[in-house]
């Protein structure tokens, strides 16, 4: 699919069907979220793939939903058939492997000017979005609100931090987010040129 095409396809989806779809388009959607930049080359992002129902079940409770079914009118975190644990290492950012020459000498950790383990993840999270579109599927985004629940259901360990979930599958007719009613900012808004 063209580039543009994908991304303006893009869209946050809250309604799935139950339909398997095939593993190779999960290993290229996978393979490419590996390709996203990271701050000094840290790659602290990494995935966690969640298919079997009742773990998918379990996941989508540490993600409160709930709520969602509430508001959406259904289950669409469990409900897809692969789910995607986006997770970062804020230790690999402040204490991973590095070439000595890029370590603070008086060994501290290393200080950045913003928390790149988020930034970095976000781009792969992004890379994610818009592969499963190219694969002809859809995918959303769930926060991850119960941390500790997770980390136990899954083995994910302490210097880990689970950020999103990541439902992938084939779309179903959905209730579109009430905060799109926000509209697109115009682009007047957001860009500025040479000066703000
Ligand atoms: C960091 C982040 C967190 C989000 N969390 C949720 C969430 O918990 N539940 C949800 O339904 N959508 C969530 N969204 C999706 C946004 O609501 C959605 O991207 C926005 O409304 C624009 O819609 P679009 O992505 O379909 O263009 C999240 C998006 C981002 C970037």
């Amino acid at each position: 699919m063209d580039f543009v095409e994908v991304v303006r396809k893009r869209r946050m989806v809250r309604h799935f069907k139950p339909d398997p779809f095939a593993r190779e388009s999960l290993e290229r959607i996978l393979d490419l979220a590996r390709r996203a930049p990271s701050a000094g080359y840290t790659q602290g992002q990494s995935f966690l793939v969640v298919t079997v129902p009742e773990r998918r079940r379990a996941v989508a409770e540490a993600c409160d939903e709930s709520f969602e079914v509430e508001l959406y009118g259904y289950p669409w975190i469990s409900e897809a058939p692969v789910q995607i644990l986006a997770c970062t290492s804020e230790a690999a950012y402040r204490f991973g492997h590095r070439d000595p020459e890029e370590l603070p000498q008086d060994g501290s950790e290393i200080q950045w000017p913003v928390p790149y383990w988020y930034f970095d993840l976000g781009c792969s999270v992004m890379l994610i979005l818009l592969a499963a579109v190219n694969e002809g599927l859809a995918a959303g985004y769930a926060r991850v609100i119960d941390v500790p629940r997770l980390r136990e259901l899954l083995g994910i360990p302490e210097d880990v931090i689970p950020v999103g979930v990541i439902p992938i599958g084939y779309p179903d007719r959905d209730v579109p987010s009430p905060s799109l009613r926000r509209g697109r900012k115009p682009a007047s808004e957001v860009i500025h040129w040479e000066r703000w």
